[in-house]
């Protein structure tokens, strides 16, 4: 029997969506045809979504989502990036830069500075289960950093001051209200 396996975009949920608060469960079979699947799917659904850099399991409308996340922040996109499991293991200094999300309105402009420390150390797995330790600064290392809060359930905007917060909560509102 023929048999052929489509990859699929699939769907990016949009705050205030409370599926965005799910924890990611850790992926404990790299092997596994599901977490195959499921990674195509986010490669396919990062390059066909416009100006998308990384996107995280828990981003997208899936059941008991995997600590996946997938980034190519090149242009031409040929830098894949799969972490399976990523953790920080290491942080150094802190600086303060605009972040966007694909769960937040994308083509409405809402964005807002987030502190966050400027080089990083990370461990993941990647698509083949080979463990990495990878030492980012610029904008990688913010993009790892944004997708693995993604995993744990938290959004960009949770870091902002109260202030600023309540002016993006209200911008959205207005965008609700008009869909
Ligand atoms: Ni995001």
């Amino acid at each position: 029997m023929l048999y052929l396996n489509y990859m699929a975009i699939l769907e990016i949920l949009q705050y205030p969506d409370l599926r965005l608060r799910t924890k990611a469960t850790p992926v404990t079979d790299v092997k596994d045809p599901q977490i195959k699947k499921i990674i195509d799917d986010m490669f396919e659904t990062l390059y066909k979504t416009p100006n998308c850099a990384g996107l995280s399991a828990t981003q997208l409308n899936l059941q008991n989502p995997p600590r996946i996340t997938v980034i190519d922040e090149s242009s031409t996109n040929k830098q894949p990036f799969c972490l399976i499991n990523p953790v920080i293991t290491v942080t150094e200094g802190k600086s303060n830069y605009v972040e966007a999300c694909m769960s937040v309105y994308p083509d409405y402009n809402i964005s807002g500075k987030v502190a966050r420390p400027d080089r990083i150390t990370f461990t993941a797995l990647d698509r083949d289960g080979t463990l990495l330790e990878i030492a980012a600064e610029g904008f990688f290392s913010r993009c790892v950093q944004h997708e693995i809060d993604h995993l744990n359930g938290i959004i960009y905007l949770d870091h902002l001051s109260s202030l600023k917060r309540k002016m993006v909560d209200k911008k959205i509102k207005k965008i609700l209200l008009k869909m």
